[in-house]
């Protein structure tokens, strides 16, 4: 038998991946750009063994088995990963024959799952890290992530720590969708991210469900598409300037459009809860008494929490801030924010 454990961590998205072209390889209708949070806070850490004893392979996700027959997601990283073992495996015939095991996997993610947190693309992504370093295989950070594609849009870009976009691509076999690091963590380590959890509870539509529904009933997605080329190209710029005022903004404003065209999704779809349109005020409210220039930005995946991205210098008075207008202990208000994964500082992959 052999078995392997390795960890992958969550990326918060500053311009939104929301719509596929092809939901068979996962391919985007729009570019995307994330940081990658620190995995010391947040992260999947996942164990995969490789056992011909094995009847057939099988999933445990936070301590409970899963029925994975119907989870093509999983299967496209078995598949790609497999092949590229079988592929050594000839080259070599001193090589285990591990493509042709059934392999137990189990993960475990240190924050709520399914919740807008970025479960699907740590999840996937130490899925898919995991795999390569069970079959030993050479393949780049960068093909890594082409498979880990195929698993949660998303997950491509946890591969890479730092600043990381997702090219769309324009290859029909997907050849070309892949991350990229714009720039590693160390470039801009002022910036940190502070996690609100308003809500573990699993979201009602999934992400893979949700942008779906987008795609085929939202008239104002036509306009996202339009405007999302230039943001990632200011965004980016953003990024290399260490523009605060920029990539605040334009941060606030992917955000808001993402869930604006959840809404304008027939029927819609509502992710943010009065908690999160009341972080979204108090935020703006703390920007505008600082005559208007940004000392915080929010952003909210496909859920309720939020993400409070602020230099080094103000986390402190944005955290005591969130403290008093949202006190963990207001169950009406069903607000908390629970240690350890609060307060992200640092980001970056290790293997
Ligand atoms: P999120 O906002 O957390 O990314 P999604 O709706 O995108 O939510 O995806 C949640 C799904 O991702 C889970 O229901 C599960 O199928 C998968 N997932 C989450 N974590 C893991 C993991 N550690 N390993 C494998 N699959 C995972
Ligand atoms: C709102 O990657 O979870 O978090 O590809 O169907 O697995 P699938 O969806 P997923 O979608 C993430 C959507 C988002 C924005 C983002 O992370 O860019
Ligand atoms: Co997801």
């Amino acid at each position: 038998m052999s078995s392997v454990t390795c960890t992958a961590p969550v990326n918060i998205a500053v311009i939104k991946y929301w719509g596929k072209r092809d939901t068979q390889l996962i391919l985007p209708t729009n570019d995307s750009l994330s940081v990658t949070l620190s995995q010391d806070i947040l992260h999947s850490k996942t164990s995969i063994s490789a056992n011909k004893g094995y009847a057939q392979d099988r999933l445990w996700l936070n301590g409970i088995e899963e029925d994975i027959t119907k989870n093509k997601r999983m299967h496209n990283c078995f598949r790609e990963t497999r092949a590229l073992r079988q592929r050594m495996e000839k080259e070599d015939p001193d090589l285990l024959p591990l493509s042709t095991y059934p392999l137990h996997v189990c993960s475990e993610n240190n924050f709520p799952t399914a919740a807008g947190l970025a479960s699907s693309a740590s999840g996937l992504a130490a899925l898919v890290f995991t795999l390569a370093k069970l079959f030993d295989l050479p393949t780049s950070m960068t093909d890594l992530s082409r498979i880990a594609r195929q698993g949660s849009g998303s997950a491509c870009r946890s591969l890479f720590g730092g600043f990381v976009a997702w090219e769309m691509g324009s290859e029909a076999d997907g050849s070309d969708s892949r991350a990229v690091q714009i720039a590693p963590d160390t470039h801009w380590p002022e910036l940190e991210a502070l996690v609100c959890v308003v809500s573990d509870a699993k979201k009602g539509t999934s992400s893979t469900s949700g942008m779906q529904q987008t795609i085929e009933s939202s008239p104002l997605m036509k306009e996202r598409l339009r405007v999302v080329p230039g943001r990632m190209d200011a965004m980016k710029q953003a990024i290399k300037d260490k523009n605060f005022q920029t990539f605040a903004e334009l941060t606030m404003r992917d955000s808001n459009q993402f869930h604006s065209v959840c809404l304008d999704t027939f029927p819609p779809i509502f992710y943010l809860n009065d908690t999160s349109r009341g972080i979204i005020q108090l935020i703006h409210e703390y920007n505008a008494a600082n005559n208007g220039v940004y000392k915080a930005a929010y952003t909210y995946d496909a859920g309720p929490n939020a993400v409070i991205y602020a230099t080094k210098e103000n986390m402190k008075e944005i955290i005591e801030l969130i403290g008093h207008y949202f006190p963990s202990s207001d169950e009406k208000k069903s607000t908390y924010f629970t240690d350890p994964y609060n307060v992200l500082e640092g980001k970056g992959f290790s293997n």
